[in-house]
């Protein structure tokens, strides 16, 4: 798969992150009982030990800790966007790209019952396992709808924060996931987003690489470009904060996309990293 040419082919693109994505939903539900996750995901976390989900070390540890393993062991993100948010009880949010549903159930907890949380996922396994969470959990307020982030089921102007975690890199095409994300919000609504971006160019294998873009990389946009990108749709208060990976953690992902040289990892970590990204729809 690694050398395989995507020439922005955007329905190629998406079979293969969806088949990527299924693939990770079901490999999960073989490892049921605990121990090491075998989800395929952007490789973005900090894992303490081998027996815990890779991503565990960007969230909150008591929050992170209280949520079931079949919730934590699909946990596929780059950050925590639910902290980044700062909710408030009675607010409705969007997080797309779901995936196993863990900010949804976090978010839950923040909006309590007289909020509410939508979760929009496009691959069919996710949401199977979204739904079973869901129902394990008892989240009456956590709601998952099958769709795309280029073309939302929901609304205009009808949700207060937008969140995504590890997401909006794999699109085909950013300036409608944007244009969505201002529709659904209400006026003076914000998003919350933690994602992988770049700074400069990337390798010319890296880009081209099927496998680095269903592994969040190659997909990536350049920070600088899609802060310009969310100003010209409409966004204000645009902020872009960098979290840089390890260097170990770069070199683990590095390896799992399948890419072989040209920039070190240390030079890596620079050009390729999770931002928590906030903006807001004007009033
Ligand atoms: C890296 S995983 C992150 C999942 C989840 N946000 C988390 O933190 O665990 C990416 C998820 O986004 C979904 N996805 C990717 N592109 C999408 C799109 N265009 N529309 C809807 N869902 C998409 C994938 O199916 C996958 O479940």
């Amino acid at each position: 798969m690694a050398s395989q040419t995507i020439n922005n082919d955007e329905t190629k693109v998406r079979k293969a992150v969806r088949e990527h994505y299924a693939g990770a939903a079901k490999s999960v539900s073989s490892c049921c009982g605990g121990g090491t996750p075998k989800a395929s995901s952007c490789g973005c976390g900090t894992s303490t030990t081998a027996a815990e989900p890779s991503t565990k070390g960007l969230y909150n540890a008591e929050d992170f800790d209280s949520l079931p393993e079949d919730v934590t062991n699909i946990s596929l993100g780059c950050g925590d966007p639910v902290t980044l948010a700062s909710l408030k009880p009675g607010q409705t949010v969007l997080d797309l790209g779901s995936g196993g549903g863990i900010d949804c159930f976090l978010a839950g907890r923040k909006v309590g019952s007289t909020g509410k949380v939508i979760g929009v996922e496009m691959t069919p396994e996710m949401l199977d396992k979204a739904r079973a969470n869901k129902a394990k959990m008892g989240a009456d307020n956590v709601e998952f709808r099958l769709g795309e982030i280029e073309h939302l089921p929901v609304s205009d102007n009808s949700v207060d924060v937008v969140i995504s975690n590890c997401v909006i890199n794999l699109s085909p095409d950013k300036p409608q996931v944007l244009r969505e994300i201002l529709r659904v919000l209400k006026p003076g609504g914000r998003m919350a987003v933690s994602d992988i971006v770049t700074s400069g160019d990337l390798p010319r294998d890296i880009k081209a690489s099927m496998s680095s873009w269903v592994g969040c990389i190659a997909g990536a946009m350049d920070a600088d470009e899609m802060a310009s990108l969310m100003k010209e749709i409409g966004f204000t208060n645009i902020s872009f904060k960098p979290n840089y990976f390890s260097k170990e953690m770069v070199a683990d992902t590095v390896k799992q996309a399948g890419y072989t040289g040209g920039m070190s990892n240390a030079e890596l970590r620079k050009a390729v990293f999770s931002a928590s990204i906030s903006a807001e729809k004007p009033v």
